[in-house]
């Protein structure tokens, strides 16, 4: 009987931060350092996403933790796209990442896209650690690679340390400006009520082992009921990225969270129109690294189970969103699924005006914030969707009634190349930005100086 197969899933951890505070090197240095520790052949590419162990972290957090003290098992990290806004990624209503670590730089602190990680975090409740990164740039510093933060320290000279603090307090004081109470993570008793915020390296590894601690810890306490799966359920999931791929067309990079998604499944995934009713083609992962060289970036798999990133070839694919649902039918009505799907996609859909402007979005989830900032900033919306600038929306533009509002808001997207010469030609503004509350602020300012 496979009905009740409940097994405690991967927790799934975002990792965000501000452009260039060092997302990218943290998880090289825990995917480097999990290679050294000769377990290698234990963390698993996904695509879109790293898979490490229980053991493999254990391994790497030495002292720090025991695990036997932990069920679940290990930690699958996503890797941010670029600069796509993907903590906003969501799933059933909820947000996709059950863990974040916000990454800042300690020399840097709180910067525009900070303050906008600490929003999603806020608004979607995701548990969250500080990882208060480049310690190592610190003036005198005297790096200890790979140790814990407190072996660490006691190797630094007072100034250094001192040195140190001073900017780990400031980074505190703006988490508590932002209405978070936090501390140095080994002062905190409650991380349910408290933020840790753990200093670290990406570069020469220090504090990592403190970091994987802290993350093993806080989903154990506070995850284990979300992470109960039937891993024989239908599976679920949640398009990061729509992608072309030689041989197979558009493609969609999946990170999986409940069930298992086979070969050969139908599924229904969130489109641009409507929810798209195919059937799976290939699940492909990418090929082992000594195998790279192959011609063959991506070796096919029969099956994936949750949690899991997988990229999905399907027929009808070209128009899916990123940030939308994917769901296999399997052994229920195809219509019942495509309903669920229409309902999800519902709770994100945009309130629209007669006249307003035309925002375009990179995915679902930050359109849906791009909505909601400019509602609170009082700014009609004509037309809101996930996708770069095609013609179609200068036309829209164009259709607005107010001046000011034939305007086109672009969060994360690109104008696309047979759009040029249209926007060159149209009486449209078009404001493009990688923060949402600058974008916002660009087009009040030219909304200000219009009505002088
Ligand atoms: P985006 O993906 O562009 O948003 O940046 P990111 O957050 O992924 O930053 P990335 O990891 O690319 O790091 C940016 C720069 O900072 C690189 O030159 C890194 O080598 C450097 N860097 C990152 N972490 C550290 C650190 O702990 N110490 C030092 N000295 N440099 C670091
Ligand atoms: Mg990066």
């Amino acid at each position: 009987d496979h009905t009740n197969a409940d097994t405690l899933r991967t927790p799934i951890v975002a990792v965000l931060g501000h452009v260039d505070h060092g997302k990218t090197s943290l998880l090289d240095k825990i995917r480097g350092s999990a290679v050294s520790e000769g377990e290698a052949g234990a963390i698993t590419q996904h695509i879109g996403a790293t898979d490490i162990p229980l053991d493999t972290i254990s391994g790497m957090a030495g002292e720090l933790i025991d695990p036997t003290d932990f069920d679940l098992p290990g930690l699958l990290f996503i890797d941010t796209p670029g600069h796509h806004s993907f903590s906003t990624l969501r799933a059933r209503g909820g947000a996709l990442a059950d863990i974040a670590v916000l990454v800042v730089d300690v020399n840097d602190g709180f910067q525009p896209q900070t303050e906008e990680a600490i929003d999603i975090l806020r608004r979607t409740g995701t548990p969250f650690v500080v990882a208060a990164n480049k310690v190592d740039t610190t003036p005198g510093w005297n790096p200890q690679e790979g140790e814990p933060i407190q072996r660490s320290l006691e190797a630094q000279s007072e100034r250094a340390e001192s040195m140190l603090n001073e900017n780990l307090y400031e980074i505190i004081g703006q988490l508590s400006d932002a209405g978070f109470s936090a501390d140095l993570y080994w002062r905190v008793q409650d991380f349910q009520k408290n933020i840790g915020v753990v200093p670290l390296s990406a570069i020469t590894g220090e504090g990592v082992p403190d970091l994987l601690t802290v993350l093993m810890g806080l989903s154990q306490r506070f995850m284990k009921e979300e992470m109960a799966i039937d891993v024989y359920g239908a599976g679920e999931g949640t398009v990061l990225e729509v992608k072309d791929e030689r041989g197979f067309g558009a493609t969609i990079d999946t990170v999986v969270y409940d069930g298992v998604v086979r070969n050969g499944d139908q599924v229904v995934v969130g489109g641009q129109d409507e929810p798209i009713v195919t059937e799976i083609r290939a699940l492909l992962q990418p090929r082992p690294l000594e195998e790279i060289r192959t011609e063959k970036k991506f070796e096919k798999v029969g099956e994936v189970g949750a949690a899991a990133g997988v990229k999905i070839a399907a027929p009808d694919l070209d128009r899916a969103m990123a940030g939308a649902p994917v769901r296999v039918v399997r052994d229920r009505p195809v219509d019942d699924v495509v309903e669920e799907v229409k309902a999800e996609l519902a709770e994100i859909e945009v309130d629209t005006a007669e006249d307003g402007v035309v925002v375009k979005a990179d995915t679902l989830g930050s359109l849906e914030a791009m909505a909601n900032a400019l509602r609170e900033a009082e700014v009609p919306i004509l037309r809101a969707e996930v996708g770069d600038i095609a013609p179609r929306d200068i036309a829209v533009a164009e259709t607005a009634n107010q001046d000011e509002h034939k305007a086109i808001l672009g969060f994360n997207v690109d104008l696309l190349a047979n759009a040029e010469t249209e926007l060159e030609n149209a009486d449209v503004k078009l404001f493009t930005d990688e923060v949402i509350y600058q974008l916002i602020e660009e087009y009040e300012t030219y909304v200000e100086e219009k009505q002088r």
